[in-house]
């Protein structure tokens, strides 16, 4: 019975101890340590393959990175591809192919004319013939690989009817399923409006906000957003928690992957922040300093 008694009063004094530890002590305000963040591949494994293209997810799968992150936008005739910028100029030939077309708008040409453009000789001549891929030959490459997808609709207010339009790509693809939606899809975007159509056209579908809001607004995202994406550099163990207080429209925590972290260092300090999830470019670097698997 002593024996006892003395347990819970030490037990009772360690914890106030580690109540009282001073805030400049390194893990003071961090979040204990559970499972390690998830590691998402930035546009497939962006260091190492021509963003956004289907050797970027390939690369990701030789990497054993499970997750990885695309940018969806929509060509002149409707057809919805994957690349980040809303000009072709930086990540293909456009300029050689099309000189006359200045700014080179994604938007301005057809999937044609786009299917015509290198998409990785920019990056390395060993990528020479790389397409910009469909949404589509995206999915169906990211299938094949038994990857997951964190998929942002890009620029959706240059493109209105994007949210419908690449749910039935992902409904074509079996992707709406009770299996994929469980575990392998988020949708993200930092317009609030266009998570909000989506999860109105689509309500089993994972969504998560680009950005950091206010902590104050965070109820009114949490209606129809599961998580919120931030910039690394803009976070602390303190916003984690306070976005991990809220219930997402599927009642689970509203989850945080942090973004876009390339350094073994910034890694730890986000994990110790209390993140879900680590979007990176160097997927090994990153999984290797969380020691995720
Ligand atoms: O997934 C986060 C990140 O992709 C957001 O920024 O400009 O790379 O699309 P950006
Ligand atoms: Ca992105």
């Amino acid at each position: 019975m002593y024996a006892r008694v003395v347990a819970v009063v030490c037990t009772a004094l360690l914890g106030a101890a580690a109540f009282l530890l001073p805030h400049n002590d390194a893990r003071a305000g961090d979040v204990a340590k559970g499972p390690a963040p998830l590691v998402i591949g930035h546009r497939g494994a962006a260091a190492y393959a021509p963003e956004n293209t289907l050797a970027s997810i390939d690369k990701a799968a030789a990497m054993g990175v499970s997750w990885v992150e695309n940018d969806v936008q929509r060509t002149k005739d409707g057809e919805l591809v994957v690349i980040h910028d809303d000009s072709l100029r930086r990540t293909t030939n456009v300029k050689q192919l099309f000189p006359g077309r200045s700014p080179w708008k994604v938007k301005d040409f057809t999937a044609a004319e786009i299917a015509r453009l290198d998409a990785g000789s920019w990056f390395g001549h060993q990528y020479a013939g790389t397409r910009v891929p469909t949404l589509t030959q995206y999915m169906r490459e990211v299938e094949h690989n038994h990857q997951k997808l964190l998929l942002e609709i890009k620029n959706p207010q240059l493109y209105p009817g994007i949210e419908r339009e690449t749910l039935k790509v992902l409904g074509n693809e079996g992707w709406l399923d009770r299996r994929h939606l469980a575990g392998r899809l988020i949708v993200q975007s930092f317009s609030a409006d266009s998570l909000r159509i989506v999860h109105d056209l689509a309500p089993a579908v994972r969504t998560a906000l680009l950005g950091t809001p206010l902590v104050a607004d965070l109820h009114q995202y949490a209606a129809f957003t599961d998580g919120i994406n931030p910039s690394y550099g803009t976070i602390s163990t303190g916003y984690v928690t306070s976005v991990h207080a809220f219930k997402g429209p599927h009642g689970r925590p509203l989850t945080v992957f942090a973004w876009t972290v390339d350094d073994a260092a910034v890694a730890q300090r986000v994990e110790r922040y209390g993140v879900d999830g680590v979007i990176t470019n160097k997927a090994d670097v990153v999984r290797a300093a969380l020691q995720a698997p």
